[in-house]
């Protein structure tokens, strides 16, 4: 089933040697793939598509795949210790493993940014079974987390090989209007922000197009500093966050030391109607940060005319900010699991492209109120 193949493209100076077509999947290591698929599931809209595991031939785990959308989530789980799933899990507890980027030529992808000098994760691998052939390969990115590219042009079946489709008749919770991964950001140690910088530039032919530095993400007590990266067609966002010296402990600090090193902090999903959406995600149990009402009073002051109405996004706790392009609303959720680690942004834009550097401050006041009742600030 699996292939390793030899020949190579060459490319074409000037081209985009690394053409990304937007974000396939994300993988998540969890503690029980069973209950996170449920979650997902009730608590965020998305539906069953596929499940893999002993029943379909794959004896060392479970997994279990969910889709809204242009979303797809894979959540996977070691049947038995003793293997990578396992201690990935035991280190940095449920987590993401894989951002998985859709690709015309996996093998291709591959070569081209391992000769760039990427760690390679997953040599070109050919999947076939009775609905086609899939090609997946992988690198090596920050901490134990790894890109995958997955070429699915001659694939057919309902996600890849190995799977079978699952499909529970009884629970089909209704989508919230999630649309698709619109960033995912990487916390990265201290002094390592450049690094990852020059590799996405380098190995994967991104472009820095937004910097943050200390002054503009900080509060009297903690600093981050972040550089965005994003791909030729910006199909593909990833900021890198660093800590930064403040006063107390930084958000970012308090990650690595609980996710126990580099790796994804959170993902953003799109909504083309964030009141709706997020007013059915707190129906369902998801919990967001909240600023204090203080923050809506002189908002339209700070942003101009918005099309929304004040009201909800105070009730709702949304927040807004605008660039040169137009504006963006957001809101961030409290970490989904019981680490302080990964969490979920949800963004609706109105043109803006940027990433809402007007909110950090209130928005990390609140983060260092959650880090305080940790006792980690
Ligand atoms: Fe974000």
């Amino acid at each position: 089933m699996f292939t390793v193949i030899a020949d190579r493209k060459t490319q074409t100076p000037g081209t985009d040697f690394l053409p990304l077509k937007g974000t396939d999947y994300v993988e998540f290591y969890v503690g029980n793939a069973k209950q996170a698929a449920h979650y997902y599931m009730s608590a965020f809209g998305f539906q069953a598509v596929a499940y893999a595991g002993p029943e379909t031939g794959v004896m060392d785990r479970a997994s279990y795949v969910v889709r809204q959308n242009k979303l797809t989530f894979v959540l996977t789980t070691p049947l038995r210790s003793g293997n990578e799933i396992a201690e990935h899990i035991y280190m940095h507890g449920d987590g993401v493993k894989h951002i998985a980027l859709m690709v015309d030529d996996a093998a291709d992808a591959w070569q081209q940014t391992v000769s760039r000098g990427a760690g390679s994760y997953m040599e070109p691998n050919e999947l076939t079974d009775k609905d086609g052939k899939l090609v997946m390969s992988g690198i090596e990115i920050y901490g134990d987390t790894a890109h995958l590219f997955i070429e699915r042009k001659d694939y057919n079946g309902v996600f890849m090989p190995g799977y079978r489709e699952w499909n529970n008749s009884h629970f089909k919770p209704a989508d919230t209007g999630l649309l698709y991964v619109d960033h995912c950001v990487g916390n990265v140690g201290w002094n390592q922000m450049d690094r990852w910088v020059k590799f996405y530039e380098e190995v994967m032919g991104f472009k820095n197009i937004l910097t943050f530095d200390d002054q503009d993400i900080s509060t009297e007590y903690s600093a981050l500093m972040s550089k965005v990266m994003s791909n030729g067609n910006g199909y593909v966002k990833f900021p890198i966050n660093e800590p930064a010296e403040g006063k107390k402990k930084s958000q970012v600090e308090e990650y690595l030391e609980f996710y126990d090193g580099e790796g994804v902090q959170h993902i953003a999903m799109a909504t083309n109607d964030i009141v709706r959406t997020v007013r059915d995600l707190m129906s369902r149990g998801v919990e967001f940060l909240q600023v204090p009402s203080s923050y809506y009073d002189d908002l339209l002051d700070r942003v101009g005319h918005i099309d929304e109405d004040l009201a909800p996004l105070k009730e709702l706790g949304i927040l807004v900010d605008r660039d040169n392009e137009g504006y963006l609303l957001q809101l961030f959720s409290k970490p989904v699991e019981d680490r302080p680690t990964l969490f979920f942004e949800i963004i609706q834009r109105k043109g803006a492209k940027s990433f809402g550097k007007g909110n950090f401050k209130a928005l990390f006041e609140a983060i260092e109120r959650e880090q305080e009742a940790r006792g980690n600030l």
